[in-house]
C-alpha cells in the first residue's frame, strides 16, 4: 500500500516510521524543509539504533528507510491509497489541505486525520467524498505507543472503520474504535488529569515537581502531568484544551488555565523549545520533589 503522510513533526515522523516498518511505501510531506530533513534523520537514527540492538536486521533497517520518500510536492500523492494528516491542530487549515489532496488522489483513496480534538465530521465536511474520511489517532511517540484510536465520522461509509482497524492492527498496534466526540477517549480522560494538576499548582497545594513525583511514584503513571505536558508541547496541548472546552459547549470541567495559556503565548512550548513548566537547557538543574 502507498501511504501519504502530511506533516513531518513529532507525530507525522513517528507515524511514517510505523507504516514504513510495516512494509508500506511512504510519502512524507511537510511545508517546512527543515522539519522534513529532521524527520528523515530521526528515522534513520532510530532504525540504526534498532539494528544495533538486534531488534531489526541491518538489511531490514535499510529496506525500511528506502521505503520513505520525503517530499514538499503534494502532486506526488496521486498514487496514495491512504493519506493521513498530522499538521497543525487548526480546522480551517486541515479542511483546506484535504480540499487540495482530494483533487489529486483517486476516489478510492482513504483520507484520515490524526487530530487530537477536532471533530472528524467537521474536517470530512470539507471533502467532496466525505464517506472515505476517518480519524486515525496515534499517541506520542508513535513508534512506541501501542494504542491507536480509530474514529468514524457520521459521514464515514459503513465498513471503513473495521477495514482501518484491521489495517492499524497489521501495523502491530492496538486499535480501539471510538465515537466522534471531543477528545475521543484518551484526550477526554486526560484533560482533567492536566487541568486538575495545574489547579493544584495554582492553589499552592504543592509545587509541580511534587505533583509529578506523586503521580509517578505513588500514582503509577509513567510521566507526571507537567512532564507530560512539556513532552507533548504546550502549543499542541493548549490548543487541544481550548478545542475540547469549546466543543463541550464551554463545560467548566474542561476549562483551560491561564498558567498554560501564558506558556503557550510566550513560546515556552516545553521540550521542543527548551522551556515549559521545566527548563530543558543543558545546564538546567532538575527540581527536587
Ligand atoms: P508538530 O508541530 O510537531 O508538527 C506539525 C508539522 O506540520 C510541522 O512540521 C509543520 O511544518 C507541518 N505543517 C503545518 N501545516 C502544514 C501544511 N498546511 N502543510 C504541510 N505541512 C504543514 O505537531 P504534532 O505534535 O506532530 O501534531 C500534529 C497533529 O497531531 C495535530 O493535529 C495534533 O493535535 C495531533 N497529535 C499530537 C500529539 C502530540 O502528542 N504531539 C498526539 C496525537 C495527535
Amino acid at each position: 500500500m502507498i501511504i501519504g503522510i502530511i506533516g513531518s513533526g513529532a507525530m507525522g515522523a513517528g507515524i511514517a516510521q510505523v507504516v514504513a516498518t510495516a512494509g508500506h511505501t511512504v510519502r512524507l510531506l511537510d511545508q517546512n524543509a527543515q522539519a522534513l530533513q529532521r524527520a528523515g534523520s530521526a528515522m534513520q537514527a532510530s532504525l540504526t539504533r534498532l539494528a544495533e540492538k538486534g531488534k531489526l536486521t541491518t538489511e531490514a533497517a535499510a529496506a525500511t528507510f528506502a521505503r520513505l520518500h520525503l517530499t514538499q510536492d503534494v502532486t506526488t500523492f496521486g498514487d496514495c491509497e491512504l493519506v493521513l494528516e498530522a499538521i497543525v491542530e487548526d480546522l480551517a487549515v486541515k479542511q483546506q489541505l484535504f480540499r487540495e489532496v482530494e483533487m489529486l488522489v483517486s476516489d478510492t483513496c482513504i483520507l484520515a486525520s490524526n487530530t487530537s480534538s477536532l471533530s472528524i465530521a467537521s474536517i470530512a465536511a470539507a471533502c467532496r467524498k466525505p464517506e472515505r474520511f476517518i480519524g486515525i489517532h496515534f499517541f506520542n511517540p508513535a513508534p512506541i505507543m501501542q494504542l491507536v484510536e480509530v474514529i468514524p465520522a457520521v459521514q464515514t461509509r459503513a465498513g471503513l472503520a473495521e477495514e482501518v482497524r484491521d489495517l492499524v492492527q497489521s501495523w502491530g498496534k492496538l486499535p480501539v474504535l471510538t465515537r466522534d466526540t471531543p477528545g475521543f477517549i484518551v484526550n477526554r480522560v486526560a484533560r482533567p488529569f492536566y487541568g486538575e494538576a495545574i489547579r493544584i499548582l495554582e492553589e499552592g497545594i504543592a509545587d509541580l515537581a511534587t505533583i509529578d513525583w506523586a503521580m509517578t511514584e505513588l500514582g503509577g503513571f509513567r510521566m507526571g502531568p507537567f512532564a507530560l505536558m512539556d513532552f507533548i508541547g504546550h502549543d499542541v496541548n493548549y490548543r487541544v484544551t481550548e478545542s475540547v472546552f469549546a466543543s463541550f459547549f464551554y463545560d467548566p470541567r474542561f476549562k483551560p488555565s491561564f498558567t498554560q495559556k501564558r506558556l503557550f503565548e510566550a513560546g515556552y512550548y516545553g521540550r521542543k523549545s527548551g522551556r515549559g513548566f521545566y527548563s530543558y537547557a543543558a545546564d538546567a538543574v532538575p527540581p527536587e520533589p
